[in-house]
């Protein structure tokens, strides 16, 4: 709803790429033995990776996770700090080819363009994470229809249009890892945050299927499942005066590194982030749905960071 566009920058020019010996003093990692990883972590044949949501939080720390682990990177948010993220990313790695896509992902012209952009590029598409993704807190009664629908236009329907670009030709030259940020509150109903938690609901069981449809593909599909994640997220989504919102969270850069590992290996999903999120992931798995909606109330009910938890 309320489509709004941005405009793509074009990509920045290739940097130089130095030797092996300045590669291995700047932390790359070779993914080749032992994870599975298909493809040749050469200089003259760089692995291409996609990272939409990259100027900030988890997809910036994804970003960070790819460039110092042999990767070209081309980025994509909307936001024209996107360029500056860039240029956070490059010092760390100043091999790599880092690009830019400016591309509002709540439009299907959006997604076209971060796709054109991408064939664009002339290079196989390696890995891809498809991060980018908003929350809305609120009761629905009360929560803006366009909001809400823009929650479903940026976490399902991008991420659904981009995996069906993306992955036709990971499977046809047999090779490739696809990454979708889901969340734990997939795995949780959400009052005071029901659109947002069943996108991601939405995202985990699609991220499922794929990676076993695609089980015999090359092609993995990884799930990463952050908890509360100290982020722009809860600030975008309204919800800074939650539980929830003033509650503990994990490091981004901590879920990325987790996130990217669990990639590598072809792991269909990984639950990243502190012991705290993972006992949280696993008492989901056995909690009924109706404990697990009212102390997610509890949590995200508008106020009740400052004026704790009530009945409400
Ligand atoms: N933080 C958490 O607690 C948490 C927990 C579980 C899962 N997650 C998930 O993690 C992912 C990343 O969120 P985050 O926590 O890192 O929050 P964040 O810091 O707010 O990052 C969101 C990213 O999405 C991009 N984005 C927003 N609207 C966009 C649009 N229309 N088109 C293209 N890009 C857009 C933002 O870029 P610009 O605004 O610059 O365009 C930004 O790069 C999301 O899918 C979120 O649901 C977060």
């Amino acid at each position: 709803m309320s489509p709004r566009r941005t405009t793509g920058s074009k990509a920045e020019p290739a940097t130089p790429r130095p030797d092996p010996e300045h590669r291995a003093q700047h932390g790359a990692r070779d993914w080749g033995a032992g994870h599975g990883y298909p493809a040749r972590m050469s200089d003259d044949e760089r692995p291409l990776a996609v990272v939409t949501g990259a100027s900030s939080g988890i997809g910036f720390e994804l970003a960070r996770q790819f460039a110092g682990n042999g990767f070209d990177l081309l980025l994509n948010s909307e936001d024209e700090r996107l360029a500056g993220a860039a240029d956070r990313l490059r010092p760390a790695a100043p091999e790599a080819d880092i690009r830019t896509v400016r591309a509002d992902l709540r439009t299907y012209d959006g997604v076209e363009q971060l796709y054109a952009e991408t064939a664009a590029a002339g290079r196989p598409v390696s890995a891809a994470a498809l991060n980018a993704g908003v929350g809305r807190g609120g009761p629905f009664l009360e929560n803006d229809l366009a909001d809400e629908a823009e929650v479903i236009d940026l976490n399902i329907s991008s991420t659904v249009h981009l995996a069906k670009r993306l992955l036709r030709g990971m499977a046809a030259r047999g090779e490739g890892r696809l990454l979708i940020t889901s969340s734990i509150a997939s795995t949780m109903p959400g009052p005071h945050q029901a659109v947002y938690n069943a996108s991601k609901s939405f995202l985990q069981s699609f991220t499922e299927a794929l990676a076993d449809e695609l089980r015999d593909t090359g092609v993995t599909v990884t799930s990463v499942m952050p908890g509360p994640t100290d982020t722009d997220f809860f600030r975008r989504a309204g919800m800074e005066d939650t539980r929830i919102g003033r509650g503990p969270k994990d490091d981004p850069a901590q879920v990325a590194e987790q996130a990217f590992a669990a990639l590598m290996k072809g792991k269909p999903k990984a639950v990243t982030g502190s012991a705290r999120t993972k006992v949280q992931e696993a008492a989901n798995g056995v909690l009924p749905d109706s404990v697990k909606a009212a102390a997610h109330r509890l949590m995200a009910r508008p106020g009740s960071g400052t004026t704790g938890p009530d009945r409400g």
